[in-house]
């Protein structure tokens, strides 16, 4: 058997379609504002690329870059700044930030109705309330995936490896919502395999490479690989490609789970815009 691809790059550029035409609609293009404090070009890399799909949207966007040596108060000053700016509708602060830099008040410092990540503990609360806000881009994405190639979830055994705030912990309240079965599986989980076996879905988010192989995938089961890491220059999953052998249903990496989150970002600042300039659209669910 060989696996379904799930073509995260195909339903990225639909929704990047949708949402041109929807900002073309709008009296004032949205305007975001990347704010990275980090001289890592993989970083830099990252930002370019949500910069990219942003402007083809026809999302004004530019970028804030502050050196990795910044301090905390300079950084959060920046943050400030672009809050009380009435023509910033998103700012997105690239993580992860250097270690001397706490990204917990960085991103608390965020204005709840311009953070376009919906890491603000505001939007952390609304999220898991089933409130309407901004939700954070990849695991938006993912559900995306679902609902693009229809992939049930009610009721479904879903195992998520990995509790960041970015993936895991979001995708669990996502999941949750759907009404599957959740299972939040991380490093100090024991027995790791015997989880996966019994998933009809996995999101990997551990980010370790090729760490899930074609035994610990039930046959029949949907993966949705988060993990992307470059092994010897090239970029790798969390899933080994023997994966596909296996799963009824497989995000590729790359042009799986990555494209879509970019466009996610787009969305919830379109969604954002919306919601703050008053014409009636919500935030991105
Ligand atoms: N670094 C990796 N993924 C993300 C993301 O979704 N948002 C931010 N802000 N930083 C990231």
């Amino acid at each position: 058997m060989s696996a379904r691809i799930l073509s995260g790059r195909t339903v990225a550029n639909a929704l990047v379609d949708e949402l041109r035409a929807e900002v073309e609609r709008l009296p004032v293009a949205p305007r975001l504002v990347f704010v990275r404090a980090s001289d890592d070009p993989a970083s830099a890399s990252y930002v370019r690329s949500k910069a990219r799909l942003a402007s083809k949207a026809g999302v004004r966007n530019e970028t804030r870059h502050l050196p990795e040596s910044v301090r905390q108060e300079e950084l959060i000053a920046v943050v400030e700044e672009l809050n009380a700016d009435d023509d910033v509708d998103g700012i997105l602060v690239q993580l992860p930030l250097h270690a001397h830099l706490d990204p917990e008040p960085v991103l608390t410092a965020v204005l709840p109705a311009k953070d376009v990540d919906g890491l603000h503990p505001v939007n952390v609360g609304r999220l898991w309330t089933d409130r309407p806000g901004p939700v954070p881009a990849t695991p938006a994405g993912l559900l995306r995936i679902c609902d693009h190639y229809e992939v049930p979830l009610e009721g479904k055994e879903v195992v998520i490896v990995g509790r960041s705030a970015l993936v895991g912990k979001p995708a669990a309240a996502l999941f949750l919502r759907r009404h599957a079965t959740v299972t939040v599986a991380h490093s100090r989980t024991r027995d790791l395999k015997a989880h996966l076996r019994r998933a009809d879905l996995i999101v990997a988010a551990a980010g370790r490479p090729g760490m899930i192989g074609p035994d610990a995938v039930a046959p029949g089961a949907v993966v949705l690989d988060v993990g992307q890491a470059p092994v010897d220059g090239v970029l790798r999953g969390d899933v080994d490609p023997a994966v596909a052998d296996v799963a009824a249903a497989l995000t590729p990496t790359p042009g799986g789970t990555g494209p879509m989150t970019v466009a996610m970002v787009v969305a919830n600042t379109v969604a954002a815009a919306r919601a703050r300039r008053g014409d009636g659209g919500g935030p991105a669910r």
